[in-house]
């Protein structure tokens, strides 16, 4: 593999409610999260987010860990209910004092923080008022953006909105598959939309507070067809349409994109201008979190997009049953440079899930498949680079072993095997593997 710059970030990602644990600890109101993995039947294995990685109380072991591999930066998100208890109002100082002690020991270890404001969990408190449907939600949202960044503006150069909205609206509110479980596709596109506004609001909310750096986060993958028949290529572009361009288009170019209204039928509303007016202000950073590629075949039945996934035998798969597909990565960032021009670019996650024991007897983890998965990937960025895309930096998906959404714990994304009953912390050959690449600034 070439060199990366030298001031390339190498970092790992985490989120907060999928690791901290202790969801209701020293004051923070209850999210939506917290509430969802506590309803029978959510959760595979009736896990919650109550103990998760722990971190909440081990994040200085978690800190140190970081260190010890030589991190550059870390992506970690807030849990607005512990700041905010009931969403908006009053002030919790305690949530606040854990995130400012946490991002200060990074500083002083030299590992930038990278804060994502809404990584899912959000307040149930605000979802009882209607959540991102209310119209008062993107208000919501940049009080609760002005309280963080008075607390951490100074010291936390980059921030991101939310992370993967398209996820927060398919998973949450189509498919009912994440909290709060709605299924309903004549909602979805009302929650896309305040999701938006809200995004747009909380970058006006952010800019007359600081100066520092402001992006979003959003997942993309490329949508090949499974044959050429029409039926197939119309499916395929109907996804690419929903996942990929949906929320960039609105976010870059100010209004949804051509084919939303063959993804959801009449369910799509007649957006008028006045909607999307101030979603697309000038961001700073784009991040882009890529896990597989999809093929897809027309599936007359499926809710939007009206498209199923399709698996090869010859294909290597992950625990998630995500395709590995290094290949894809780069023509999604050349894709993203193409579409929407030059904007600096963080490959925020990336990373593999493998079946791995829950415990650990040894002191060692060896987990080649992703140390793989991780040299193919970091090369496919070089390879992007070289084609002329402004990344900045890559961040592992993940850190730590965690709470994965509905999988609960059952899938394992870290390349620091955490034990589900002792929390105890051992790295796995990936983290080995990771650290080096660091110290050889991507040189291998
Ligand atoms: C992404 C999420 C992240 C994690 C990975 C596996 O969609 O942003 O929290 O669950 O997938």
């Amino acid at each position: 593999m070439t060199g990366f710059p030298k001031d390339f970030l190498w970092g790992a990602a985490t989120s907060a409610y999928q690791i901290e644990g202790s969801p209701l600890a020293d004051g923070a109101g209850p999210s939506n999260w917290h509430r969802f993995s506590h309803e029978p039947g959510r959760i595979e294995g009736g896990d919650t987010g109550d103990v998760a990685s722990d971190h909440y109380r081990r994040w200085r072991e978690d800190v140190d860990i970081m260190s010890d591999l030589g991190l550059d930066a870390y992506r970690l998100s807030l849990s607005w209910s512990r700041i905010l208890p009931e969403g908006t109002g009053a002030v919790n100082e305690r949530g606040l004092d854990f995130y400012r002690a946490l991002i200060d020991r990074l500083l002083e270890r030299n590992i930038q923080p990278f804060v994502t404001l809404f990584h899912w969990d959000y307040p149930a408190a605000l979802d009882d008022r209607g959540g991102w449907r209310h119209r008062d939600s993107a208000s919501w949202f940049a009080e609760y953006t002005k309280v963080v960044v008075r607390a951490l503006g100074d010291r936390v150069r980059h921030w991101a909105t939310m992370n993967e909205p398209w996820v927060v609206v398919d998973a949450g509110y189509l498919h009912g598959l994440h909290a709060p479980g709605v299924r309903d596709v004549r909602v979805a596109p009302w929650i896309s939309l305040g999701l938006l506004r809200a995004h747009g609001e909380a970058v006006r909310a952010f800019r007359a507070e600081c100066g520092q750096q402001v992006g979003l986060v959003v997942n993309l993958e490329p949508k090949d067809p499974a044959s050429n028949a029409p039926d197939d290529l119309a499916a395929a572009r109907r996804s690419d349409v929903y996942m990929n361009q949906q929320y960039l288009d609105a976010v870059m170019r100010g209004h949804y994109p051509d084919g939303m209204r063959e993804v959801f039928g009449d369910a799509w509303p007649e957006w008028s201008d006045a909607d999307l007016q101030g979603v697309a202000e000038p961001l700073d950073f784009l991040g882009v979190n890529y896990y597989q590629r999809s093929v897809v075949r027309h599936d007359a039945r499926a809710l939007p997009p009206q498209a199923a996934p399709v698996r090869s035998p010859e294909k290597d798969y992950s625990d998630l049953g995500w395709e590995v597909y290094p290949e894809g990565l780069t023509r999604t960032l050349v894709w993203v440079k193409e579409r929407y021009g030059d904007i600096p670019l963080y490959v925020t996650e990336n990373g593999m899930a493998l079946p791995e024991p829950a415990t650990l007897a040894a002191s060692s983890f060896d987990d080649p498949r992703r140390v793989d998965y991780l040299r193919r990937h970091a090369l496919a960025v070089r390879t992007a680079m070289d084609a002329g895309v402004d990344v900045r930096g890559y961040f592992v998906w993940s850190l730590l072993d965690n709470f994965e959404w509905s999988c609960g714990r059952s899938k394992r994304f870290g390349i620091v095997h955490v034990d589900q009953e002792t929390q105890r912390r051992t790295l796995k050959s990936s983290a080995l593997f990771y650290r080096d690449l660091i110290r050889n600034r991507g040189s291998l």
